[in-house]
C-alpha cells in the first residue's frame, strides 16, 4: 500500500507502509492549492521533474530541514548543490537508480527547465518525468510538466505503468485533449490529473478527459488516498 496525498498543483507526497515519505516537486509557499494544515514530519526523498519555481520552490528549505536524498537532472542538481543542498542524486533520461525503497527511471518530457534565480533564468538541464517502482507494485509514471509525446508509447512498452500522473490544466502543459491521447499511448489503469485549477489560466479539467479505457482518478488536495 502506498498513501498518496496531492499537495496541490504538481506536488505530491507518497508515504510507504514502512514510513518513508517521498515528495514530488515541492511547492508550498505561495501555492494557492497547498492544503491548509498539511505539515511534514519527515521527508526521506525529494524528486524534482524540472527547475520551474512551481516545482522546485520548496526543495531547498525542505532539504535543509530533513536532509533527504534529492533527485533531479544533472544541471538542476548542480544548482541545488550551490544553494547548499546535500545528498544529491543526479541522473539523466533513461537512467535508473535506487533511492531508499524506491527504484526510479528518468524519462523524457516536452517542456522547458530554466531556473529563475534572483531575476535571471539559469540553465537547469531539461524537463523530465519519472517512472517509479515501489517494491512489490506495478510501476507508476509521473510525467511532470509536459505535452503529450509519441514516445509515451515507449514508456508503456518498457514499464507498463499502472498509474499515470499527468497535467491537464493547459497553457504551460498539455490540456485534457492531449491528456486523453497520452492515456491512449500509456494505457494505465488509472490517471491522476494534476497541474490544473491552481490559477484561472490552468483551465483544463479532469472531467474533460475523454478516455474510455482509463479511469480518471481526481484527488482532493490534502486528502490522503491509498493505492
Ligand atoms: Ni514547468
Ligand atoms: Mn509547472
Amino acid at each position: 500500500m502506498v498513501e498518496i496525498t496531492w499537495l496541490g498543483h504538481g506536488a505530491f507526497q507518497f508515504r510507504l507502509e514502512s514510513g518513508e515519505v517521498i515528495v514530488m516537486d515541492p511547492w508550498i509557499e505561495g501555492n494557492p492549492m497547498y492544503p491548509k494544515g498539511h505539515t511534514f514530519s519527515r521527508v526521506d526523498a525529494i524528486l524534482i521533474t524540472h527547475g520551474h519555481y512551481d516545482h522546485i520552490h520548496d526543495a531547498v528549505p525542505l532539504a535543509k530541514r530533513f536532509s533527504p536524498k534529492v533527485v533531479a537532472i544533472y544541471e538542476t542538481c548542480d544548482w541545488l548543490g550551490k544553494k547548499g543542498v546535500g545528498n544529491l542524486m543526479p541522473m539523466n533520461k533513461g537512467g535508473t537508480q535506487r533511492v531508499g525503497p524506491l527504484t526510479l527511471t528518468m524519462t523524457h518530457a516536452v517542456h522547458s527547465c530554466g531556473i529563475l534565480d534572483d531575476g535571471k533564468i539559469i540553465y537547469g538541464g531539461e524537463a523530465a518525468g519519472y517512472v517509479l517502482r515501489f517494491e512489490g507494485r506495478n510501476s507508476v509514471y509521473f510525467s511532470g510538466d509536459t505535452n503529450v509525446f509519441a514516445d509515451m508509447e515507449l514508456i508503456r512498452e518498457l514499464y507498463h505503468p499502472e498509474l499515470a500522473f499527468l497535467p491537464v490544466g493547459g497553457l504551460f502543459t498539455m490540456g485534457p485533449k492531449e491528456a486523453a491521447m497520452a492515456s491512449r499511448l500509456l494505457r494505465p489503469k488509472k490517471l491522476i490529473p494534476m497541474h490544473f485549477g491552481t490559477f484561472p489560466d490552468l483551465a483544463g479539467r479532469p472531467e474533460q478527459i475523454e478516455s474510455a479505457d482509463t479511469e480518471v482518478w481526481t484527488l482532493e488536495p490534502g486528502q490522503a488516498v491509498e493505492w
